[in-house]
């Protein structure tokens, strides 16, 4: 079993991935922009080769180089979980003639209009919405869909350009905020709670599923800096029922492969579901970690062994919600201070899995650009009010500050 696999370094999350795949008996051949010498320890020693290529977002380039560089070797799978390689991943497979998810399957997961008309299609609710490329198409897509509506990039991420906009005297300084996207989604704004549906699929059907709720929404949370945002995975798939029956729906509307699927959708007050938006490849923000805390298994593993051999050997059970807790440190610069770790520990012990935090002197992330902020603590319980109430504690209680 040959696997090439794109970016085996980064995000943070690939070496464990590139370490899952060797343990279930692949040889691991990555592709990747570092050198060498500067990749993690972990990617490294369970790579079995690796090609560095000058700029691995140039698909052309890159395309070009793979083919060269596996000319008459047999390879069984070309595999990438990080979002903006999945297309290129897709027309390697097309191009080399390796099993796996087409390019057109995977344009479903990664256009976000085309993939709202695909799910339509299959008669699941989606949010209006229109494609622009204009100022004066948004202008008349606004009035069609009415208000309050949503601005975002058709190939978003992590909400970036986003904005919620409540009527028509707000719309000029979105349009201005937006210039710079060359295609934007204008579409209905459906207020209702938001969760994920997550999935390791073999062959579109799902052998681990898993719904997460956010606390509050991911826009919300990323317009108040002063927010610590909570993701907690539900135990208890019964209480989300609705979205899981939606989600696997979802699945075959877009004629899902095997790898991971990621995907969101809101519960309106009336109980309607619709969709969000879905990818083919993993959560990010540290999600595989609540979901392995949440059954005490290794989904790092459990997903190439899904890749490498269609099978499962992941938990069924579910034992924990566990919630994740970003922290933003009030100031900006350098951490000076942490406050409050030692008291939520005294209190909750056992409850409280993860502790990264940045430590004293380290400087302040972007808190815009990274949902992971200045750090993280992963907290788990067996009922779901406990979970969110530790982790409202720790939202309260843990406090960074920094200084210039
Ligand atoms: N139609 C919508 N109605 C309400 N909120 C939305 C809508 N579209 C996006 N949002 C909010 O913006 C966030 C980011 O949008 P999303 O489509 O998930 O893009 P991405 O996560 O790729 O940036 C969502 O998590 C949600 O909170
Ligand atoms: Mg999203």
């Amino acid at each position: 079993m040959d696997v090439v696999f794109l970016a085996p370094a980064y995000p943070a999350e690939m070496p464990e991935f590139v370490r899952g795949l060797a343990e279930v008996g692949a040889r691991v051949h990555g592709v990747g922009d570092s050198p060498e010498t500067s990749l993690p320890d972990k990617t490294r020693r369970h790579l079995t080769s690796y090609l560095r290529v000058p700029r691995i977002l140039d698909e052309e380039d890159v395309l070009r180089r793979v083919a060269a560089w596996t000319r008459g070797r047999s390879i069984d799978r070309i595999e990438t979980l990080w979002e903006p390689l999945v297309l290129l991943a897709a027309r390697l497979r097309d191009a080399l003639g390796v099993p796996g998810m087409s390019h057109d399957a995977v344009l479903g997961f990664r256009d976000k209009q085309l993939m709202k008309e695909r799910v339509a299609a299959a008669g699941l609710r989606v949010p209006h919405a229109r494609r622009c490329t204009s100022v004066a198409a948004v202008r008349a897509a606004a009035e069609e869909v009415g208000y309050p509506l949503i601005i975002k990039p058709i190939a978003g991420a992590g909400s970036a350009d986003t904005y919620r906009v409540d009527g028509p005297a707000d719309l000029d300084d979105v349009l201005n905020r937006t210039r710079h996207v060359p295609e934007v989604s204008v579409e209905e704004f459906v207020e209702g709670e938001e969760f994920t549906y997550d999935t390791i699929c073999v062959d579109g059907r799902p052998v681990y599923e898993n719904v997460a709720q956010y606390l509050p929404r991911p826009l919300v949370a990323r317009t108040e800096q002063w927010i610590s945002p909570v993701i907690c995975t539900v135990r208890d798939l019964d209480r989300v029922a609705d979205g899981v029956r939606f989600g696997r729906r979802v699945l075959g509307a877009l004629g899902m492969g095997t790898g991971f699927t990621h995907m969101e959708w809101y519960r309106k007050a009336n109980g309607e579901v619709v969709f969000g938006e879905i990818g083919c490849r993993v959560g990010g923000a540290r999600l595989i970690d609540q979901m392995n805390f949440t059954s005490d298994h290794d989904l790092y593993r459990e997903w190439a062994r899904a890749v490498c051999w269609k099978a499962w050997e992941g938990r069924d059970e579910r034992r924990f919600n566990t919630a994740i807790v970003f922290k933003r440190a009030e100031g900006s610069g350098r951490i000076v201070k942490i406050d409050g770790v030692d008291g939520v520990l005294r209190e909750f012990g056992p409850a409280v899995v993860v502790e990264d935090l940045l430590p004293v002197g380290a400087p302040r992330r972007d808190w815009k650009q990274t949902l992971v902020s200045d750090g993280y603590m992963m907290v788990r319980h067996p009922d779901w009010d406990e979970a969110l109430a530790i982790a409202g504690a720790v939202a309260t209680r843990v406090r960074m500050y920094a200084r210039p």
